[in-house]
């Protein structure tokens, strides 16, 4: 995987994109997401195995992003097939492979099969230039589809207040825009002047590195907190609304970020409003949480901080990348489509 720096150009998150297709390349580039908010990169990404790792180590990341991920990453498997014999055989592991990279977020095996499907039953040339034109079009949809999302969600916010949001459902989650700052994004194009709480997101700091950085970037009011304060900024009057992303949406409940569930219990007891912001391809409405795989990560992301050994090398550790928000604790779900209000039925998006 080449790495290329881009000559000191800063773009305005929200407008450029995150992950795009590189048709003078013939590859998928990506900024990475591992290294802001200190370095801005974009990947070059060529392989399914580079594909693979960056999407492992979080360079790509966001239930949206992993969803283009997934679309292009089988456009690319079938350009680089050779062998028409084994042509359907490789994009069928290299599309297996890339599935299993991730489990929670349903927008990575989405955007995989959508892109299969466009292919299915056509010969290895022609399914090489539709599996890209599928690819090409979940990603340019996936950016309008955040700005109808976000032109819905805004209305919810309040005309001046605090929103507190976890993890990054930002531009670098998505192609661009993005879902909860998204609706964040809305509100100040309306004139609202909503200032928003970035939780930092142990242990990876989606919160403090991205969302900070996005929203700072597009000079929107930004203050980062660690995540155990935000009960208490509840119980002080501080927050008026809390706004997150979600990775999958079962008939039950909402997937996203660890410690997404703490801050929907802590906003039911002081009475604030907890909203999920997603596009209809992130909703599982056929699933119930039970069924659900949650991604487990490494030991090291917790037990490593800065290079320092944070927990006795005897005691084991336990490493979710995601928790489930029971619906009753969600006052509202924001889609392209619409918002959905309890008592929650989503059987138009079947
Ligand atoms: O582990 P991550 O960083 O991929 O987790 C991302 C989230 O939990 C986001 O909130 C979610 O994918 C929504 S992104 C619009």
């Amino acid at each position: 995987m080449v790495q290329k720096r881009t000559n000191g150009k800063k773009p305005v998150i929200s407008e450029e994109k995150t992950l795009w297709w590189d048709d003078e390349q013939s590859c998928i580039m990506a900024v990475d997401q591992t290294l802001l908010p200190t370095e801005y990169k974009v990947l070059e990404i060529r392989t399914i195995n580079a594909l693979s790792d960056a999407i492992r180590r979080l360079a790509i990341r966001g239930a949206p992003a992993l969803g283009v991920a997934g679309a292009f990453g089988v456009a690319l498997s079938a350009r680089s097939c050779e062998s028409d014999i084994e042509f359907e055989e490789t994009v069928a592991a290299d599309a297996a492979e890339l599935i299993n990279t991730r489990p929670t977020a349903v927008n990575l095996s989405w955007g995989v099969k959508k892109v299969l499907l466009s292919m299915e039953n056509l010969p290895p040339e022609m399914a090489k230039i539709m599996a890209l034109y599928a690819a090409k079009k979940i990603a340019e949809d996936d950016t309008n589809t955040c700005m109808e999302l976000g032109r819905n969600g805004a209305k919810l916010l309040p005309q001046i207040g605090t929103v507190l949001t976890h993890c990054n459902a930002g531009a670098l989650a998505c192609s661009s825009w993005g879902t909860a700052l998204g609706v964040v994004r809305s509100a100040w194009k309306m004139g609202k002047k909503i200032s928003v709480l970035s939780c930092e997101t142990r242990p990876l700091l989606q919160g403090s590195r991205l969302t900070a950085f996005e929203l700072a970037r597009d000079k929107i009011p930004v203050t980062t907190i660690i995540d155990s304060e935000a009960a208490y900024l509840m119980q002080q009057g501080k927050i008026d609304a809390v706004i997150v992303g979600a990775d999958r949406i079962t008939k039950d409940a909402v997937f996203n970020k660890i410690g997404t569930y703490m801050h929907a219990i802590c906003a039911k007891h002081h009475n604030i409003p907890f909203y999920v912001a997603a596009p209809a391809s992130t909703f599982d409405v056929e699933a119930e949480a039970k069924d659900i795989v949650v991604e487990e990560r490494s030991r090291a992301e917790v037990s490593e901080l800065f290079g320092k050994t944070t927990v006795p090398e005897n005691v084991p550790v336990i490493n979710y990348a995601f928790d489930a928000t029971p619906l009753e604790l969600v006052s509202g779900i924001i889609t392209e489509k619409g918002v959905f209000y309890p008592p929650y039925d989503f059987s138009e998006l079947k």
